[in-house]
């Protein structure tokens, strides 16, 4: 699909805004249409006198900084997201000359926003970032949080660090140029929130969808920044998520992972005895409701998903799932494997 021409490049009069408040590294992010034009404000008020742009969207929807700058182009995807494009980063930053008190902008979706996310953190041992999120999924979980990765051969995330951005620019006007997939894609993030304390979003405007997720992310991350407890909750639907996606070969986008999680997490719950029929029915319901589907493909190999969710982060002790529950969701260790068998359906 070819995307329309981007509007009049007037600031958004009145965007929502959420404060990440994380003491001196607090920052705000800003939701509503037209607030990427909001860009060269940010960079007067991290007071950087040179940026790199980094963009993997065209040169009508990457808004210029208002100070010296190159733009870098980069493409979403998991392809580019290694440690060989974080050293082309980094060489790009340093042949323009950038600075510790310059700054960074990513422009594009959650793969673009970690990997540039990264590399700001590593240059110069750490330098101003602020993030564009393009696409829904990276507006309402990837940029906000400070969380950065590349993945290795052996595995997803598996390298990265916590830096947090000096602002996060959600344009809703980008989301008018997103294939309608990549679209849906972002409300498998949304669907997860309603189970973790956003509330029943369906319906709402894209816009309140957007600050509801991020105003719980920002409560989380402020509570528990560094995902040692609190944290994990984001991670709802997440386990089986990130095994679908690898066990697919990617075929399965990260939302539409996340969706079939979700509803596998009511089922697990519901199995356990946590929650009860009704809250189960509640998973699927909602997950279908943003138009995703809530089952496992029929090819993957239930070992193999056994086997990944066995190696997850937060497994410390056996299979472990974030799960709902009488006093709300929280993480679950050593879930019988029989009981995981039967809510992979
Ligand atoms: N996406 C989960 C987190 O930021 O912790």
């Amino acid at each position: 699909m070819r995307p329309s021409p981007p509007p009049d490049p007037s600031p958004a009069a009145d965007p929502a805004r959420i404060e990440v408040a994380l003491g001196e590294r607090a920052y705000p992010v800003l939701i509503g249409p037209g607030v990427r034009h909001r860009l060269p404000a940010e960079i007067a008020r991290v007071g950087a006198r040179r940026v790199v742009v980094v963009s993997a969207r065209p040169p009508e929807w990457t808004p210029d900084p208002g100070v010296p700058h190159r733009v870098v182009p980069a493409r979403d995807g998991e392809h580019d997201k290694t440690l060989a494009t974080v050293e082309r980063l980094c060489r790009a930053f340093a042949d323009f000359g950038l600075t510790r008190t310059d700054a960074v902008v990513s422009c594009g979706g959650g793969t673009t926003t970690d990997v540039v996310g990264l590399a700001a953190g590593l240059y110069h041992r750490g330098i101003a970032v602020i993030h564009l999120p393009t696409t829904l999924l990276a507006q309402v979980d990837a940029s906000v949080g400070g969380k950065t990765a590349v993945n290795l051969q052996e595995g997803k995330n598996l390298v990265g660090v916590y830096w947090q951005p000096r602002a996060v620019l959600c344009d809703t006007e980008h989301l008018t140029t997103l294939p309608e997939r990549e679209r849906r894609n972002g409300y498998g993030e949304i669907a997860r929130a309603h189970f973790i304390g956003a509330g029943d979003l369906r319906g709402r405007p894209v816009a309140e969808q957007i600050a509801a997720c991020v105003a719980l992310k920002a409560r989380v991350v402020a509570a528990d920044e560094r995902d040692s407890g609190l944290r994990h909750i984001l991670n709802y639907g997440h386990t089986l998520g990130h095994a679908l996606e690898v066990a697919t070969g990617f075929r399965l986008r990260h939302g539409e992972a996340v969706g079939v999680g979700t509803a596998f997490a009511g089922r697990l719950a519901g199995l356990l005895g946590r929650i009860d029929p009704a809250r189960v029915a509640e998973h699927h319901e909602v997950v279908t409701g943003y138009g995703l589907d809530p089952t496992l493909p029929s090819d993957v190999d239930h070992d193999e998903l056994i086997a990944l969710m066995r190696r997850d982060k937060k497994a410390t002790s056996g299979l472990s799932f974030v799960l709902d529950g009488p006093t709300g969701p929280e993480l679950v260790p050593d879930v019988p494997e029989p009981t995981v068998r039967t809510a992979l359906v």
